[in-house]
């Protein structure tokens, strides 16, 4: 792993005697593509602004390269923002918005020129200097905002939902391109998102946020594969979350119904939760499986068939399958144990964020980033 280059140590803020960060801990290396994840409301902003220097944490410290910068003003903090919200000067021409913090620097008007010239094509809008911002799509604004950025050569480009007003066209081609600056210009990529597909595409790593804690810091494929807790196995992709026991060590019983598993250390008859992924579900018609089911509901997704089917025992399974099986029928259900996954259930009230993410999924009222 590269070298760390910030240390988000320990910060916790609040707003009106609301508790918004509690306790987050972070490192950030360089070069490092690091998504922040999370629904409405679960501090990714506010986390974003303590980088950048626009908010200032009650507790905790930001470490930037060795250095304490905590109270460091933003204008001195090498990071750029890009926010939700590309605000671009509408008065000015394509040029004159990207060279704006560069005049303000003192660089001289041929550095400038070479910087916006090189700053376009690396947008992809080469030529584009003398228009003006009104002329161009949402998707091009948002590109001169990132040029805009970029331009100013910062250590650490912090995103805020750059892509969030996109068509979803848009958002991909802007997702590789994103990719490719990182590359190319190897500075470090703060991004911020609520949308999962984003995070696991673009991310080396993902937090997942909520509530303003962090759920689980991971590669994407760690994230998917293997959620921490119920809250992130649902955040990330469809999953069947069941209630279960774990009988012993290997052994976990659903709906009465004792499946292996390759889980250990949960003790003997202790609740858990399990998740299982839709396309993990194995449904076989020839009467084999681990139990039997009746098809309640299918629908077809584009690549693959998606089911409802509830257990005789009870349990209704999300299922994803390339084949199709009619309403009514009846299949064996069977699933591979290195594809149960089993999660502690939470132990305290503060653990229990899951039951409460639905009603923290509302945006702050008055609020703008
Ligand atoms: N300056 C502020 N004054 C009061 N409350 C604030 C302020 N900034 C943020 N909040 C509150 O803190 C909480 C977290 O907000 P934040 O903007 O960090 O969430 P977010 O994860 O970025 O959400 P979204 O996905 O909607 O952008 C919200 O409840 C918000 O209303
Ligand atoms: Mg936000």
């Amino acid at each position: 792993m590269a070298k760390e280059l910030i240390r988000i140590d320990n910060i916790s803020k609040s707003f009106d005697g609301m508790s918004v960060l509690k306790n987050l801990t972070l490192s950030i290396h360089e070069n490092e593509f690091v998504t922040l994840l999370g629904p409405s409301g679960c501090g990714k902003t506010t986390t974003l602004r303590i980088l950048s220097g626009l908010e200032t944490p009650d507790e905790g410290r930001v470490i930037f390269d060795g250095e304490d910068i905590t109270h460091l003003p933003p204008n001195r903090r090498q990071l750029n923002t890009v926010f939700q919200r590309y605000a671009l000067f509408t008065h000015m021409s394509v040029a004159e918005n990207i060279a704006f913090g560069l005049k303000i620097k003192g660089l001289s008007a041929q550095t400038i020129k070479e910087k916006i010239t090189y700053s376009l094509k690396l947008v992809g809008l080469e030529g584009y200097e003398d228009r003006s911002p009104s002329s161009l799509s949402g998707g091009q604004q948002q590109r001169i905002a990132i040029a805009r950025a970029i331009v100013n050569e910062p250590k650490v480009l912090l995103l805020d939902e750059p892509l969030g007003a996109l068509d979803l066209k848009l958002r991909q081609g802007m997702q590789y391109e994103l990719i490719r600056l990182k590359k190319e210009l190897g500075i470090t990529f703060v991004y911020i998102t609520h949308d999962q597909e984003e995070a696991l595409t673009m991310s080396d790593t993902v937090v997942v946020m909520n509530q303003g804690k962090i759920q689980q810091i991971g590669t994407p494929e760690d994230i998917y594969n293997e959620p921490q807790n119920a809250f992130v196995a649902d955040f990330i992709g469809e999953s069947n979350l069941i209630d279960g026991i774990m009988v012993h060590d290997r052994l976990v019983n659903i709906g009465g119904l004792d499946m292996p598993c390759v889980d250990e250390g949960f003790g003997e008859n202790n609740p858990v939760d399990v998740v299982i992924r839709p396309e993990d579900v194995e449904l076989d018609n020839s009467g084999a499986g681990q139990t039997q089911g009746t098809v309640r509901s299918i629908v077809f997704k584009g690549v693959h068939w998606e089911m409802h089917v509830e257990s005789d025992t009870g349990i209704t399974f999300l299922v994803q399958s390339t084949e199709h099986h009619p309403v009514g029928s009846r299949v064996g259900i069977s699933v591979d144990p290195y594809n149960i996954q089993i999660m502690h259930k939470p132990s305290s009230e503060d653990a229990r964020v899951f039951d409460q993410s639905e009603a923290s999924a509302v945006p702050g009222e008055n609020y703008e980033p």
